[in-house]
């Protein structure tokens, strides 16, 4: 059985995914809105990949016998300087995800909750893919600034964003 200590951070892990989830989905429809097709798809798929980790938390803890408490979802922002500043909120978003999932093991580790560190392991190795990422994109929009034919080029390459089979699937394995 889990301790309430770590069942209280994992529910507050678990509104953290849900809230980058929503904050994704407002940084897709922004794109959208400016036309940029490929930027809003990768994004939206990001956000469904959040909502994902928000239910593999959400799963895990049911396993473990714990208690699930949804909390609000905090309002996301909607307005951005333009399509290379909502990359860079992205890196920063996910630059604090993975702050937050380190203290969570943290945690963890404290509370000798050994299966809450296997499971974590995961998001840690997934944190350092999705930091990753959004630097490269970040670094690309540097790259091409306010260029039009690199910027549709790019914006058609983010949009050849593939939806992974684990997040297609709702359940999580
Ligand atoms: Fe689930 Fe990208 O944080």
């Amino acid at each position: 059985m889990l301790s309430q200590v770590i069942q209280d951070a994992i529910n507050e892990q678990i509104n953290n995914e849900l809230s980058s989830s929503y904050s994704y989905l407002a940084m897709s429809t922004y794109c959208e809105r400016q036309n940029f097709m490929g930027c809003a798809r990768w994004l939206r798929i990001q956000s469904q990949e959040e909502y994902g980790h928000g239910l593999r938390l959400l799963d895990f803890l049911i396993a473990r016998d714990g208690t699930v408490k949804l909390k609000a979802v905090s309002e996301p922002a909607v307005q951005f300087k333009s399509i290379a500043a909502v990359f860079e909120q992205a890196l920063l978003q996910e630059q604090q995800v993975s702050k937050q999932i380190d203290s969570l093991y943290e945690l963890a580790l404290k509370e000798k909750a050994f299966a809450a560190l296997v499971q974590l392991q995961w998001f840690i190795t997934e944190q350092v893919e999705e930091e990753k990422t959004a630097r490269e994109i970040v670094a690309k929009f540097h790259l091409v600034r306010d260029d039009p034919a690199p910027l549709l080029d790019l914006d058609r390459e983010l949009g050849g964003r593939m939806v992974e089979a684990a997040t297609a699937a709702t359940k999580q394995e």
